[in-house]
């Protein structure tokens, strides 16, 4: 089919999208030129790369689809908002809007977690996440131990909903809205283990990323005047809950 009837290479879509993001300061614009015409093809980047080298041509209605995503991202909007989806060790969480985007460096943190989880000499041993986002930490300790019993507390209204979403069929795993300062008062001296992501970036420090400071929630980044206010909290949260002879 000619370009006259509508369609447009592939490729050449591509490049133009990547060109856009780079122009806008996007810190990977190739590959995020790539996941979002996967996202628009519903196709994973290895496939959108065959498609390229095949010369396949995206529909007007594709090319439009894109170039609004595009558009988007260039205004520094998270590829994972347009995306509706961060990955997250084995799982694939839903995110947007009023919830923390998962990062890539918690996904190590998770592993000490969870190494402590199946090593506990408990049939059942008990894990906590304070301030669980989108329930990513909670998660992925619930699936990768799937005979612990695992609870996680969010204070945010938005950010808990998208976790609901998020942990709905992990029934080992109990969500609570909650402030961490108070959750789980019932499970002193029983967890084996006590993790959490908290903010702790300080007030006047305003982050440089856009991506971070205009979309990550401010109640997921900020911590006080010197950053450490939840971190004071969770210190003592962490010792309260914790059996004796564990470490959070
Ligand atoms: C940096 S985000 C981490 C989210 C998630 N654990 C992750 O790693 O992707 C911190 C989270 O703590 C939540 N939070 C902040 N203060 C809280 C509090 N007092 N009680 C419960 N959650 C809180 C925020 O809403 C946010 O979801």
């Amino acid at each position: 089919m000619s370009e006259g009837s509508g369609e447009r290479p592939l490729s050449a879509l591509v490049r133009a999208a990547a060109e856009t993001l780079a122009a806008a300061g996007v810190p990977d614009p190739q590959v995020d030129a790539e996941l979002l015409v996967g996202h628009v093809l519903g196709q994973g980047r290895g496939q959108v790369a065959a498609a390229s080298v095949r010369g396949d041509r995206l529909t007007a209605a594709e090319a439009a689809a894109l170039d609004a995503l595009v558009a988007r991202r260039a205004a520094r909007e998270p590829l994972q908002h347009l995306t509706g989806t961060a990955p997250f060790r084995h799982l694939e969480l839903a995110v947007g809007p009023g919830v923390f985007v998962p990062r890539p460096e918690t996904e190590t943190v998770v592993q000490f977690a969870i190494d402590a989880l199946l090593n506990a000499p408990d049939p059942a041993p008990v894990g906590i996440d304070l301030g669980t986002g989108s329930g990513a930490i909670a998660l992925a300790m619930a699936t990768e131990v799937p005979h612990s019993r695992i609870f996680a507390a969010e204070l945010s209204p938005e950010a808990h909903r998208w976790a609901a979403q998020n942990t709905a069929r992990a029934e080992n795993l109990t969500l609570v809205q909650a402030d961490l300062a108070e959750a789980f008062d019932d499970l002193a001296g029983r967890a084996h283990v006590v993790i959490s992501n908290p903010p702790y970036v300080p007030d006047a420090a305003i982050p440089r990323d856009p991506e971070v400071r205009l979309f990550d929630p401010p109640l997921a980044l900020y911590g006080g005047a010197d950053g450490l206010d939840v971190v004071r909290v969770l210190s003592g949260r962490g010792m309260m809950l914790l059996r004796s002879g564990v470490c959070s």
